[in-house]
């Protein structure tokens, strides 16, 4: 029984997700829980390719204790001091250090001999085993590229004093059996390999990271490379959720364990939705709205009687619990703070505790019960917040069959407050219309999600928009019980982000695999 290793990418290869804009305060809460959750390694960044991520690195160095912290590097001096400087402060460092194996990425991108790439790369292992001794080396499309050449590009990895060899699927290209028949391969014929641990990287453009990375395992590799919601670029990369509940939920077949607090899978999850802006499909296994909710009659019958009828894992198991009643407006301040230890959030200072508690106040006044999905959705909120350089003060609307819709907003900064009315298409529109008036700031919308938290009238809307303005890509989450009024908390939350500074470029300067 093998110690199957989760090296979670979701703050390196997770952030390349098309739209995901992460400033360092972020960054640092997701390492945290990340830390709760209790990852083996976390990818913290790729320093080289701007101040931003050499900073989060540095600081999730310094304050992120428990897992090793990890940073990418290309096959060139300056990436590796450069990782090595932002690890300096880590409890435990890894640098790794990567290149490309398929002659497509030779000849196209990297312009290098296959000569040329093992000795860079056999030069890189060394310096970056001067600063630490978990460095781990990856060959990018490495399940497009030529087994011989890999075979010798791997073993001298290996004996330069690479400790972890990755395989990535940079294109999401293998079949189960093909990627397992590769790191078999690799295993048996590398020099050197018995005394490292072989690791997958999978991405997920024909939907098989899962199911890649797990092949993988069952062959034989000790590490899976995995991101929170599969997030990643394109199609993104294997869900960590997934890998590690078919490991623990089908141990019979793999025989393996991981370390990971599996309670705290909807945490990170629900963390990494918000903070990243992308909202997690309700049929997701293991975090998805749906995961563990029975429609059909014959299936609730079934579960009524017993669980295990249509259930292979329970939702505690991964840290969700039903949406019950756990409080109502008569409820106190100090039952509210043991509710939120309850729900793992006994950390919370002070202030944001009596923002929550107002928050909490002002929606039992709107809704009958507060379960404690809705907490959570408040926890998320207030978690997230920037300061406030604009307050939504009130929001009105008209809208029907046969009328124009037409909204008015009313809007505080520190210089005053303001009102507009426009008309829209629908009454969002007409509501960001009047705020595009009193803002002058100008904001295309990319991307505008719904979704119910609970069921029932009442439940909480909470809206997901992702947008563009001067080439700065940013989103923003509003909450309300009213899915209007949710949609101009969105965008007021879009403007707040503006106004801080927490938005990327939209095209980034250095493009990572
Ligand atoms: O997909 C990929 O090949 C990568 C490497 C940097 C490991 O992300
Ligand atoms: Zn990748």
């Amino acid at each position: 029984m093998a110690h199957i290793r989760i090296f979670d990418t979701t703050l390196r290869d997770g952030e390349q997700t098309p739209g995901v804009a992460l400033n360092t305060a972020q960054k640092i809460e997701i390492a945290k829980q990340l830390a709760r959750l209790n990852v083996d390694i976390i990818e913290a960044g790729f320093p080289i390719t701007s101040q931003g991520d050499f900073e989060a690195v540095d600081r999730i160095a310094r304050e992120v204790r428990g897992p090793t912290i990890c940073a990418l590097a290309r096959t060139a001096r300056a990436d590796i001091e450069r990782a090595a400087q932002a690890l300096e402060r880590a409890e435990r460092a890894r640098i790794h250090v990567f290149t490309s194996g398929s002659k497509i990425h030779l000849e196209h991108m990297l312009r290098k001999t296959e000569d040329e790439v093992v000795s860079a790369s056999v030069e890189s292992v060394r310096l970056a085993r001067e600063y630490t001794d978990d460095v781990e080396f990856s060959a990018q499309d490495c399940t497009r590229s030529e087994l011989e050449f890999l075979i010798r590009l791997y073993g001298e990895a290996i004996a330069a004093g690479a400790t972890t060899v990755n395989v990535p699927d940079t294109v999401g290209y293998g079949m189960p059996e093909e990627y397992a028949a590769l790191i078999r391969a690799l295993r048996e014929r590398v020099p050197g390999a018995a005394a490292v641990h072989f690791s997958t990287h999978c991405h997920d453009d024909l939907g098989l990271a899962v199911a890649n990375s797990l092949a993988a395992v069952g062959a034989g590799a000790t590490q899976v490379e995995c991101t929170l919601n599969g997030l990643g670029e394109r199609a993104g990369n294997a869900a960590l959720e997934e890998v590690v509940m078919a490991l623990e939920t089908r141990k019979d077949v793999w025989g393996h364990w991981t370390q990971i607090a599996t309670r705290e899978l909807y945490r990170s999850s629900r963390m990494v939705s918000m903070m990243t802006g992308t909202a997690v499909p309700p049929n997701k296994a293991v975090v998805g709205d749906n995961a563990f909710a029975h429609e059909s009659g014959i299936h609730q019958d079934g579960v009524i009687k017993a669980l295990e009828t249509y259930e292979i894992m329970s939702a505690e198991t991964v840290g969700r619990s039903a949406g019950v009643l756990v409080m109502g407006k008569h409820s106190g301040r100090r039952a509210f703070r043991r509710t939120l230890e309850e729900l793992g959030y006994g950390e919370l200072a002070d202030d944001t505790v009596n923002a929550l508690f107002k928050a909490f106040k002002d929606l039992a006044d709107r809704k009958s019960s507060v379960t404690s999905d809705d907490i959570r959705a408040l926890v998320e909120v207030e978690t997230a917040r920037v300061p406030q350089t604009y307050v939504l003060e009130a929001v009105q609307f008209q809208s029907g069959t046969g009328m124009t819709p037409v909204a008015t907003v009313r809007l505080s900064t520190d210089t005053g407050s303001y009102e507009e009315a426009a008309t829209g298409d629908g009454p969002v529109d007409a509501v960001y219309r009047a705020l595009e008036r009193i803002t002058q700031v100008p904001i295309a919308l990319e991307g505008y999600e719904l979704r119910s938290v609970g069921s029932g009238k009442d439940a909480l809307g909470e809206v997901t928009v992702r947008v563009s303005s001067e080439g700065r890509a940013v989103h923003g989450r509003g909450l309300s019980t009213d899915v209007v009024e949710a949609s101009a908390r969105a965008y007021v939350d879009v403007l707040n982000k503006l106004a801080a500074g927490v938005a990327r470029l939209a095209a980034p300067a250095v493009t990572t695999p």
